[in-house]
C-alpha cells in the first residue's frame, strides 16, 4: 500500500514537474561549491547545490588532487621498498610487483570515501543536493535537468543567491586529439590500464611532473618536454633547478625549451614532434602514452551563460568584483572559473568568503598567502614571494637557508634531499616568502602560512621552541639563517 502511494506520488511528480526556491543555489559541487554550500547552510540560509558530475568533490576528489595523491603516495612506496629496502635492513623475500588493478582500486576507495563523506557532510548541515545539470533561463531561473536514473520533482529553481563554482577542465592542445587513452589528460593518467613503456608528457608544470613521477616510479620512462627554460610553473628559480635535479636523478628526462607542435596516434603508438628553440631544430619522439598537461581553463559548459550576458574575459573566466559579484549582482563567482590561481584550497577559502560577505558584508581571502604544493618526493612547497618576484618588485631581501642533510630527523630517516629557504625584509626581518623543498615540504609550509599572515619576523620563528628531532628544525633554521648563524650547519 505504501509502496502503491510512493508510485503515484513520484509519477504525478514526473507530470507536475515543480520550480523550487531556495535562499541560495551553488552551482558545482567541487571544493569551492561544497564548501560555500555548507557555510550558507551553517549560516542559516536555506542551501542547495546542483551538481553533474554524479558525485560531490569536482575534479580535486574525483580526477585530480585526491587520486593522484594516492598514486603519489603509493608508487613512493614501491619505490622505496624497491630501492631502499636494503640500506634499510629490510630483507624481501621475493620479487616486489605493481599490481595496477589493485593499486588503481586503492585510489578509487580514497576517492570513493571522501566522496561520499561531503554528501553525509550536505545532509548534516541540511543542503539540498541536487544530482544533475544547471543552465541559466534567466537571471533568476535556472533550469535542472537531472541526471539518468535519479528520481527528482523539481525542474528549475531559483534563488535569492546564485554561486557559480563550475571549475575548469584541461586546456587543450590545438591540433592534438585527447583520446584518454594513449593521448590523456591528467584524467587518463590516473587511470592507465597498464605501466607504459615509455611516456612524454608535454608540460612542466605541476600536473606533468606530478604524474611523470608516479609512472617513472612504476617503470615507465618519462620524458617531459616544456617551452619555457625552466619547470614547475612558478616556483622560485632556484627551487625549480634543484627539483629539475632531484627528478632527473630519479629518472625523469627533461626537454627544456621545447615547443611541441604535433602529436598523432599510430595504433598504438604517439609520435610527437617539437622544436627545440635553442637549436632551432625540429625532433621528434615516439611514446605509448602522451600526456598533455599545459594548463587547465575555466568551464562554464552547459550553463547558458550566454543568456544573461554573464561577463567573462578574454581567457573565458567570469569577471567578478572584490566581493566576488559578477555583472549580475545577486550571482557570484568563486575558483577556478574566475580570477587566481586554480587551486582547491584556494577555491575553498572564497566559498567561505563569498557566504560571510553575503551574511556580514564581509569576507576575507588573503591571495597572497595562498600555499602551492607539489607532491613529487621530495615535496615542493611554497608561499608568499619568489626571489624573481623581490627583484622585479625592487624590495630589498635577506635569504635564509638550511639543508636538510644536516636536519637529525632527516638523516634518521634516510630522506635528506633538499632544504628549506626563506627570503626576509632586509630590515625588519618580516617573513616575505618561504620556498622549500623536502620530505613533508607540504605539511611545513602550513607554518609559513600562518607566520606570513600574522606579518611575524623570521626571528619570530627562529625564537619559538620546535620540537626535537623533527623536520621543523630545519624550517626553524632557515629562519635563523636571514640574521644569525645556524646551530647545525
Ligand atoms: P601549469 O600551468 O602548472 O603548467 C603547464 C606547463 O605547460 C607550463 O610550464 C607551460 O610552460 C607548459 N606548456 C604550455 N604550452 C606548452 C607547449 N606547447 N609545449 C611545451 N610546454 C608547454 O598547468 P598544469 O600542470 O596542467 O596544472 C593545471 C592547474 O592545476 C595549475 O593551476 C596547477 O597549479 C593546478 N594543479 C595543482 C596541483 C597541486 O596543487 N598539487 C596538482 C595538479 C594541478
Amino acid at each position: 500500500m505504501l509502496r502503491l502511494t510512493q508510485r503515484r506520488l513520484f509519477s504525478s511528480a514526473r507530470i507536475l514537474a515543480e520550480s523550487k526556491k531556495h535562499d541560495v543555489v551553488v552551482i558545482g559541487g567541487g571544493p569551492g561549491g561544497y564548501v560555500a554550500a555548507i557555510k550558507f547552510a551553517q549560516l542559516g540560509y536555506d542551501t542547495a547545490c546542483i551538481e553533474k558530475r554524479g558525485k560531490l568533490g569536482g575534479t580535486c576528489l574525483n580526477v585530480g588532487c585526491i587520486p593522484s595523491k594516492a598514486l603519489l603516495n603509493n608508487s613512493h612506496l614501491f619505490h622505496q621498498i624497491e630501492h631502499e629496502s636494503q640500506k634499510r635492513g629490510i630483507d624481501i623475500a621475493g620479487d616486489v610487483k605493481i599490481n595496477l588493478g589493485n593499486f588503481m582500486k586503492a585510489k578509487d576507495t580514497a576517492v570513493n570515501q571522501l566522496t561520499g563523506g561531503i554528501e553525509m557532510l550536505f545532509k548534516k548541515n541540511g543542503v539540498k543536493y541536487y544530482k544533475g545539470a544547471a543552465s541559466f533561463i534567466d537571471e533568476k531561473n535556472l533550469k535542472f535537468t537531472p541526471l539518468e536514473g535519479v528520481e527528482e520533482s523539481v525542474d528549475s529553481v531559483t534563488a535569492d543567491h546564485i554561486i557559480i563554482a563550475t571549475g575548469s577542465e584541461p586546456t587543450p592542445f590545438p591540433g592534438i586529439t585527447i583520446d584518454e587513452e594513449r593521448i590523456v589528460s591528467s584524467t587518463g593518467a590516473i587511470a592507465l590500464k597498464e605501466v607504459p613503456k615509455k611516456m612524454v608528457v608535454i608540460g612542466g608544470g605541476i600536473i606533468g611532473l606530478e604524474m611523470g613521477s608516479v609512472w617513472s616510479r612504476l617503470g615507465t620512462e618519462v620524458t617531459v618536454l616544456e617551452f619555457q627554460n625552466s619547470i614547475g610553473a612558478g616556483m622560485d628559480a632556484e627551487v625549480s633547478k634543484a627539483t629539475q635535479k632531484f627528478l632527473t636523478k630519479q629518472g625523469l628526462k627533461f626537454q627544456l625549451g621545447a615547443k611541441v607542435t604535433k602529436g598523432v596516434r599510430e595504433g598504438d603508438i604517439v609520435k610527437i614532434e617539437y622544436e627545440d628553440t635553442k637549436k632551432g631544430t625540429t625532433e621528434s619522439l615516439e611514446a605509448d602514452v602522451l600526456l598533455v598537461a599545459v594548463g587547465r581553463r575555466p568551464y562554464l559548459e552547459g550553463l547558458n551563460a550566454e543568456v544573461i550576458g554573464l561577463d567573462v574575459d578574454k581567457r573565458g573566466r567570469v569577471v567578478i568584483d572584490s566581493e566576488f559579484k559578477t555583472n549580475h549582482p545577486h550571482i557570484r563567482c568563486i575558483g577556478d572559473v574566475t580570477f587566481g590561481a586554480m587551486l582547491a584550497h584556494k577555491a575553498e577559502e572564497e566559498g567561505i568568503a563569498v557566504a560571510e560577505y553575503i551574511k556580514k558584508g564581509h569576507g576575507h581571502v588573503n591571495y597572497a598567502n595562498i600555499p602551492a604544493v607539489m607532491y613529487s618526493h621530495p615535496e615542493v612547497a611554497w608561499v608568499g614571494q619568489t626571489e624573481e618576484q623581490l627583484k622585479e618588485a625592487g624590495i630589498k631581501y635577506k635569504v635564509g637557508k638550511f639543508p636538510f642533510i644536516a636536519n637529525s630527523r632527516a638523516k634518521t630517516n634516510m630522506d635528506t634531499e633538499g632544504f628549506v629557504k626563506f627570503l626576509a625584509d632586509a630590515e625588519t626581518q618580516r617573513v616575505l616568502g618561504c620556498h622549500i623543498i623536502g620530505p613533508n615540504a607540504g605539511e611545513m609550509i602550513a607554518e609559513a602560512g600562518l607566520a606570513l599572515e600574522y606579518g611575524a619576523s623570521t626571528e619570530d620563528i627562529a625564537r619559538t621552541c620546535h620540537a626535537h628531532p623533527t623536520l621543523a628544525e630545519a624550517f626553524k633554521e632557515a629562519a635563523l639563517s636571514t640574521f644569525d648563524k645556524p646551530i647545525n650547519f
